[in-house]
């Protein structure tokens, strides 16, 4: 009902308020108004319009930037946000306030930026030029947006000696990126890159050679921007040092101008039409440096364009970085980042062109980090020099030449001038089948598939140990070999070939060669794809399946055929070779790991909405399909949010297929520490409340977002969610295990009933636990939820 009322408020009262806004408005903006980060925010306009002040959502997120930005072109380009976090989620404020000034909050009313404009305020104002200020009861500004700049300069606006501005870390990240362009106190405007994490300025790679140390007045004192779009360096004794043409072009009446560094390290000056009619975007009309940047011999360390065995293109104006085959960004939304490789030699796998192969990049060189160099060699041998050598991952073949290099490579360009081949070495595949050029770390694969089962086995018995106070290990290791293979997930005899198929290439394509990874699970890794028009994610399973092809179709047709909307949809499958992927539908939001576990804590109305669709997904997968489905694996990796912030369960049927012909010796343990119940490590049979267990752990984080193990010093008391939940319920300080979430403890009747139907779910004994149908009732409160009794009582003897 309420929603309803809602939707009927916007469809009435939107559009008249947006059009009557949009058009009236002095720029000025009261003490005591206030803007709150949502989709149909009207934001402060300037008095002609041309900028706005507001929130500005994030594409693809459902974050906002508090930010300036152009409003009447349609890409509504943002020109400043604040340099101390910038990005916020939904919900969030930001309000003038008389003797503290811009003040934002989180959307839990906590500060997180103001602009510390302490004395009396008389008004703000979004003025023409793109400046707010914040104009003192005496009518001075006491604050200007111009004199904080974030990665833009305008016209009028003015830097001054020690002034910086910092590029974005991508497009779409507001964190203070790798580049900078400073006008240094001698002086001198420079470009330069800084390490990200201490802050470090590397050599410039650019500099105007304003500073003159034998004559001050001969230094640069300022960088003017001036209103006819003309960009100089003053000197102290009056005179210009030219960066853009003194004729500005085009004219500032007819045009923006903006000068950005953009994340990729150039200094660039574009215009862009202001007739809104005239469709055309932002041109670029100046950049610095002028010449590709990769091309420079820079050399000096931290000083590259591209990121660490990332490699520059040289046939462009602008570093334009791409990883090579072999290579995957680490983080996919940074092209210009760090690329990590799929393969890393070893010396301890032996040596020699038996074992390895190589991939040919033409014209690609590193132009560091040689360690050796081979002259009037042919290429066949410089490759077996790689080859034999287990510290080499990459070898350069050029003019006779050989250079064997180690990981990670820098300053990595590609283009004809090179004049080189790169051979970069991996191991092959134990196949004879297939070639090698699909090379997307098999062998990691086959590694971990024999790291698995004993690391998961420790850190399950760490984990158990922290949880149960003193266990005897020997014990544990002789009932490990004992477990049971636990009948999860019956067979199924009728096969449906429904669920279109996939060929592997297609999948190669689709995903552009498993560039862009969205994860890695315990069943496979997952990158993101577009197939047709819809995006995907394509999970590319671990080599752990022996089972005929038949048996492979008949799981994932089963599990194609369940269909709830707390479920992520299988789309399609794959299988050639022992290649097995399974496509889905792409999930926005990501995982609730993420979600929950970020900076701000994500709202309570939201996240028991969230917690709710998990219980009803895992409802429906025990109850409610044709054959009963145990997931297995139940945590907040496994829990993915669409477009509304639907919780919706991943991963599940996998453990059948995980299963299959898997001996008894191996290890019976699924799931991940801190998740798992006390069952697997028993000699009984596992049923449905293994993840009615799961849950209980996972509801507790939805609560109190934090994870199920916490192990920092000083707070031990704490380290295991389960422990601590008990402590503090019994204590009656559930204030204590929100951490003063004051969303939750205002609905606290709700909150209290959360924690102790987790409790339930958590109990030791599996039978004590409530069924996932049950948990819903409870949860809703249809059924009134009991006492909860102590969780772990019946450890002890259940061993012995
Ligand atoms: C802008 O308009 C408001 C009322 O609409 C008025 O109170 C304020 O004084 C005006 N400010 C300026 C700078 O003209
Ligand atoms: C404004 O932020 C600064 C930190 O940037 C903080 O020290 C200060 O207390 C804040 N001032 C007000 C009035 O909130
Ligand atoms: C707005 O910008 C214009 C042009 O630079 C300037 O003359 C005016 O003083 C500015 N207004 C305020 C309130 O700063
Ligand atoms: C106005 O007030 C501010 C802060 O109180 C002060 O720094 C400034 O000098 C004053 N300006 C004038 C013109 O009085
Ligand atoms: C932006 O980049 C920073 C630094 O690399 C990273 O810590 C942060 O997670 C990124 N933010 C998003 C939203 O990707
Ligand atoms: C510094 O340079 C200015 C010209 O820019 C010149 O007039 C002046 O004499 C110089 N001063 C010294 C100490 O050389
Ligand atoms: C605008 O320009 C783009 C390409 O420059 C073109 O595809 C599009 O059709 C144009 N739109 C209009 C309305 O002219
Ligand atoms: C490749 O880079 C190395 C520096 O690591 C350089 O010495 C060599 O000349 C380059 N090779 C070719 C063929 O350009």
């Amino acid at each position: 009902m309420a929603s309803v009322i809602y939707f009927l408020h916007l469809v009435t009262f939107l559009p008249f308020s947006i059009v009557a806004q949009r058009n009236n408005g002095n720029g000025s903006i009261a003490v005591g108004a206030s803007l709150t980060a949502t989709d149909n925010i009207i934001p402060w306009l300037s008095p002609s319009g041309d900028f706005a002040f507001g929130f500005q959502r994030i594409p693809g997120e459902d974050n906002f930037v508090l930010s300036i930005w152009y409003d009447k072109i349609p890409d509504k380009t943002i020109i400043w946000y604040p340099q101390t976090n910038p990005v916020l989620s939904r919900g969030s404020k930001v309000e003038l306030i008389n003797r503290r000034g811009l003040v934002l909050s989180d959307p839990q009313g906590r500060e997180v930026w103001n602009s510390s404009s302490i004395s009396d305020i008389s008004y703000g104002f979004m003025n023409d030029t793109g400046n707010f200020v914040i104009v003192g009861s005496n009518s001075s500004n006491i604050w200007e947006s111009f004199n904080y700049p974030a990665d833009t300069m305008l016209p009028t606006q003015v830097i001054e000696r020690g002034g910086v501005i910092n590029s974005k870390m991508s497009k779409t990240n507001f964190s203070r990126g790798r580049f900078q362009l400073q006008l240094l106190q001698d002086g001198n405007l420079v470009l330069n890159s800084r390490d990200i994490t201490t802050d470090f300025a590397y050599a410039p790679y650019y500099t105007a050679a304003t500073d003159d140390p034998s004559n001050q007045s001969n230094s640069g004192d300022q960088v003017i921007f001036d209103e006819t779009g003309y960009m100089y360096v003053l000197r102290r004794n009056g005179q210009r040092f030219d960066l853009t043409s003194r004729k500005a072009e085009p004219p500032s009446r007819d045009y923006y101008h903006r000068a950005t560094l953009d994340s990729d390290g150039v200094l660039t000056r574009y215009s862009h039409a202001k007739n809104p009619a005239s469709n055309t975007s932002w041109e670029e009309i100046w950049l610095v440096p002028a010449r590709n940047m990769c091309a420079q011999s820079i050399g000096l360390e931290g000083s590259r364009a591209c990121g660490l065995n990332n490699v520059c293109s040289l046939d462009t104006d602008r570093p334009n970085c791409e990883c090579q085959r072999g290579f995957s960004l680490l983080d996919p939304n940074d092209p210009n980042g760090d690329c990590k490789p799929d393969f890393i030699p070893s010396c301890d796998e032996g040596n020699g062109k038996e074992v390895y192969d190589f991939i040919e990049l033409a014209d690609v060189n590193w132009s560091q980090d040689d360690y050796m160099h081979i002259r009037s060699v042919y290429e066949q041998d410089c490759k077996n020099y790689c080859a034999e050598d287990c510290f080499c991952a990459v070898a350069i073949y050029g003019g006779s030449q050989c250079w064997k290099k180690k990981l990670p490579l820098s300053n990595g360009r590609r283009g004809s001038s090179e004049r080189a081949k790169a051979f970069l070495k991996f191991r092959k595949v134990d196949r004879p089948s297939q070639g090698p050029p699909q090379f997307s770390g098999e062998n990691k694969d086959n590694k971990s598939l024999i790291f698995v089962g004993p690391a998961l086995l420790s850190t399950t018995v760490f984990v158990f140990i922290v949880m149960s106070g003193v266990i005897c290990v020997g014990f544990f290791l002789i009932y490990k070999y004992k477990a049971r293979n636990p009948n999860i997930y019956p067979t199924r005899t009728a096969v449906d070939t429904n669920l279109p198929r996939f060929t592997y290439q297609e999948l190669v394509e689709a995903t552009g060669g498993f560039k862009d990874e969205l994860g890695k699970g315990s069943f496979g890794i997952v990158y993101k794809g577009v197939i047709g028009i819809n995006t995907v994610a394509v999970k590319k399973l671990y080599r752990v399946f022996q089972e005929s092809e038949k048996e492979f179709q008949t799981e994932v047709n089963g599990v194609a055929r369940t269909h709830h909307k707390n479920l992520v949809q299988l789309l399609g499958y794959c299988k050639e070779g022992d290649q097995r992927l399974l496509i889905y539908e792409y999930m926005s939001n990501g995982t609730i790991a993420s979600f929950l576990f970020g900076d701000i804590r994500p709202c309570w109305k939201q996240r028991s909405n969230i917690a709710l669709g998990i219980a009803k997904g895992l409802s429906y997968l025990h109850e409610e399909c044709s054959t009963q489905v145990i997931h297995c694996d139940i945590k907040p990796q496994n829990i993915l949010l669409d477009d509304y912030y639907n919780a919706k369960i991943s991963d599940f049927g996998l453990a059948k297929l995980l299963n299959i012909n898997q001996s008894q010796t191996s290890t019976g343990i699924r799931g991940t520490k801190g998740y798992v119940a006390p069952e697997w490590f028993r000699n009984t049979q596992i049923t449905a409340k293994v993840d009615v267990y799961s849950f209980g752990v996972l509801l507790l984080e939805i609560i109190s977002c934090r994870k199920s193990l916490l192990f920092e010093s000083g707070n031990e008391d704490r380290a295991v969610l389960t422990d601590w939940v008990w402590d503090c319920y019994q204590e009656g300080r559930l204030d204590a295990f929100v951490e003063n979430d004051l969303e939750a403890l205002d609905d606290y009747k709700r909150l209290k009933k959360f924690i102790m139907v987790a409790i339930w779910c958590v109990q030791e004994t599996p039978s004590s636990r409530p069924t996932m149908r049950q948990v819903i009732q409870l949860l809703e409160g249809i059924v009134e939820v009991s006492e909860p009794p102590c969780p772990f009582l019946s450890l002890v003897p259940a061993l012995t």
